[in-house]
This record gives structure tokens, C-alpha cells and sequence, in this order.
């Protein structure tokens, strides 16, 4: 048996980069511009990385798909001292979300050693299944969705019709949709902010069960990193949406049936992961200003302990504003 000494929990250094990017984005809450939420969240993450001891290269950044303000890929992050490090961040992960006040907008980071993170390179979209740790040997995303629920609910001890799936309220998911309600599953929908919904289905106490469709790469990546930590198995396949992004794909020789795991998306289990919720939600409430300064509300992760931390902070404005380039107020 191996015994160790506890060794440093990046995901504790973490927390303070997405609450940063928290607090700052916040302040665009219902503002109705995407843009001026996701600029002021990637700034504080960009300046409190450099508190971190890290060798850190942006592997999984975004804003390519949408021509948003980003930490760029191949950006260096941290200090220069420390672990060499992949990054992924997702500064604001539900941009509209925050921009029309609707829940689940969270600031996202997380960090897996150098090489480990899947780069998805050209490609933007991919269809995802997520399930907790009790049904992780019970999916199958080339089986029919019927098939797929009815062993999940088995799984679970649940009958399909207490099934809940999480399921994002676009286009492309209508015979999705179709298919849920034929197999007698309930489904929340949500306009965007999948890794929430990832999140939810393999935490214990979430409301979800299962969250099911396509959404975006990083958001895959991220999720993953969740997932190694609290356990529950996500499985995801490249699903380009137009003939350009498959076209690309193809040409750089990714293989479009190849279905990853979470152990395919980051291969190591030493993971570590952050996430503050921005405009409130159930599964982490958002940034609420108390005249004095603010409360955030975070989850933290590690991958090789599978310990999952709820921090609740108190942030003095009067005390910060006197020491800090962010401006919060
Ligand atoms: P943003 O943070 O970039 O706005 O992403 C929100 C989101 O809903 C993700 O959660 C999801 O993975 C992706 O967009 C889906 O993409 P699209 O909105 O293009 O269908």
C-alpha cells in the first residue's frame, strides 16, 4: 500500500481565480451584453492566475467558436514556478445566461498535467451522455436513447419516468427530445450551460440524472475534470454542425465515431478543479452584494482524493479595492 504525505490541492489556489472572474462578470448581470460579462470575467482570471504557482499553458480556451473576448490557447498562465500544467478555463460558461440574468452561469478552471487534456482542435461541437457513479458502467452512446435511459434508470434503482435529463433547448435536439419523452423520462430544458448540467447529473445531491445532447468541446473537457474527481462517467463523440467544422476535422485526422470517456478526455487522474456560480442557480448560487462587499459560492475538486469542497467567501470591497487591479465596485 502507498501512503503519501498530503501534497498541495491546486483546486484551493484555483478558487480564487473563479471567484475573481465571478465577482467581476457579475456586475453584467441582465445587462443583455454577452460580451461585456465575458471581457470583465476573463481579465480577473488572466490577472489572479498569476498568483498561482503553476507552468500553465491554456489548452481548452474559448471564444473562437463565438468571436468572444479569450484566454487564448497556448496562453501562458501562472507564476512560471511549479507543475507543468494543461489548463482549461471557461471564464464565463453560459455567456447569455449571465447576460439576460438567467441561472447556472458559472466561471470554470481546471488544471490536469502537461499533455494529458484532449485537444479537440477544430472542433467545436460534441454530443455528450453523463451519468452518475452508480450507472458509469451503464451507458452507451451508439445505443438508441430508449435503451440507454431504461439501463440508467436500472442502474439507479428508478424507473424511467423518475428519470430526470437535463437536456439544452436548441434546434438541433428536437427528435432528442422526441425520444426522452417517448421512453417516458422527464427532461429539464436549459437554453445554454452544459457543464452545469454535467455537473448536476453526476452530483449526488443534484435534481438530474442524466444530461444528454451536444454542446461544446471545452465544456466537454471541463466537465470531465469534474467527473474524474466526484466519480460518474461522461461518454462524448465529435458532432461537427456544419460541413466547414467536419471538414476540418476530418483533414486534421480526427476520427468522428470515436466515443471518449472521461478517461480519454483527460488522461491522468490528477485533476484538479474550480467552479463559482455567477448568476445564481441550484446547483451553486450566484454573486449576492451586501452593500460592504459580496458572497460567492464555489465548488472545488481533486482528482486523486475525489474530495469535493462547497466554499462559501465574503469578499470586503472596502479592504480589496485598496490592494487589488480588479475593479469589483
Ligand atoms: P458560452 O459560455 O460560450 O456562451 O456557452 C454556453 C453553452 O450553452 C455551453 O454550455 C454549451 O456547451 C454551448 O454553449 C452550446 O453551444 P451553442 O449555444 O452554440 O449551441
Amino acid at each position: 500500500m502507498i501512503h503519501e504525505a498530503p501534497q498541495r490541492n491546486l483546486a484551493l489556489d484555483l478558487v480564487r481565480v473563479t471567484e475573481a472572474a465571478a465577482l467581476a462578470s457579475s456586475r453584467w448581470m441582465g445587462k443583455g451584453d454577452k460580451q461585456g460579462g465575458d471581457l470583465a470575467a476573463v481579465e480577473a482570471m488572466r490577472f489572479s492566475f498569476n498568483a498561482i504557482d503553476i507552468r500553465g499553458v491554456v489548452v481548452i480556451g474559448e471564444g473562437e467558436k463565438d468571436d468572444a473576448p479569450m484566454l487564448y490557447n497556448g496562453e501562458q498562465l501562472g507564476t512560471g514556478n511549479g507543475p507543468a500544467m494543461d489548463v482549461a478555463v471557461d471564464p464565463v460558461e453560459g455567456t447569455r445566461l449571465l447576460a439576460f440574468g438567467r441561472p447556472n452561469a458559472i466561471a470554470v478552471v481546471a488544471l490536469a498535467p502537461r499533455g494529458t487534456m484532449f485537444d479537440p482542435g477544430p472542433g467545436f461541437y460534441m454530443q455528450k451522455i453523463a451519468v452518475p457513479a452508480q450507472a458509469r458502467d451503464h451507458v452507451d452512446l451508439t445505443a438508441p436513447v430508449g435503451v440507454n435511459l431504461k439501463q440508467i434508470a436500472n442502474a439507479l434503482g428508478k424507473s424511467v419516468d423518475d428519470l430526470v435529463v437535463f437536456v439544452l433547448d436548441k434546434p438541433r435536439h428536437k427528435s432528442l427530445i422526441q425520444e426522452i419523452r417517448q421512453a417516458g423520462a422527464r427532461i429539464q430544458l436549459h437554453t445554454d450551460g452544459d457543464v452545469a448540467g454535467a455537473l448536476m447529473a453526476v452530483s449526488p445531491e443534484g435534481d438530474v440524472d442524466v444530461m444528454m445532447g451536444t454542446g461544446g468541446t471545452p465544456e466537454g473537457v471541463l466537465a470531465a475534470a469534474a467527473i474524474i474527481a466526484v466519480g460518474g462517467e461522461m461518454h462524448c463523440r465529435l458532432d461537427p454542425q456544419s460541413d466547414q467544422e467536419k471538414e476540418n476535422l476530418v483533414r486534421a485526422g480526427y476520427d468522428l465515431n470515436r466515443v471518449l470517456t472521461v478517461k480519454e478526455l483527460i488522461q491522468s487522474e490528477d485533476v484538479f478543479f474550480a467552479a463559482t456560480g455567477i448568476s445564481g442557480g441550484t446547483f451553486l448560487q450566484g454573486v449576492s452584494f451586501t452593500g460592504q462587499g459580496a458572497l460567492t459560492r464555489s465548488v472545488v475538486m481533486r482528482g486523486r482524493t475525489g474530495t469535493l469542497r462547497r466554499i462559501e467567501s465574503l469578499h470586503s470591497f472596502d479592504k480589496l479595492m485598496r490592494i487589488s487591479a480588479i475593479k469589483y465596485t
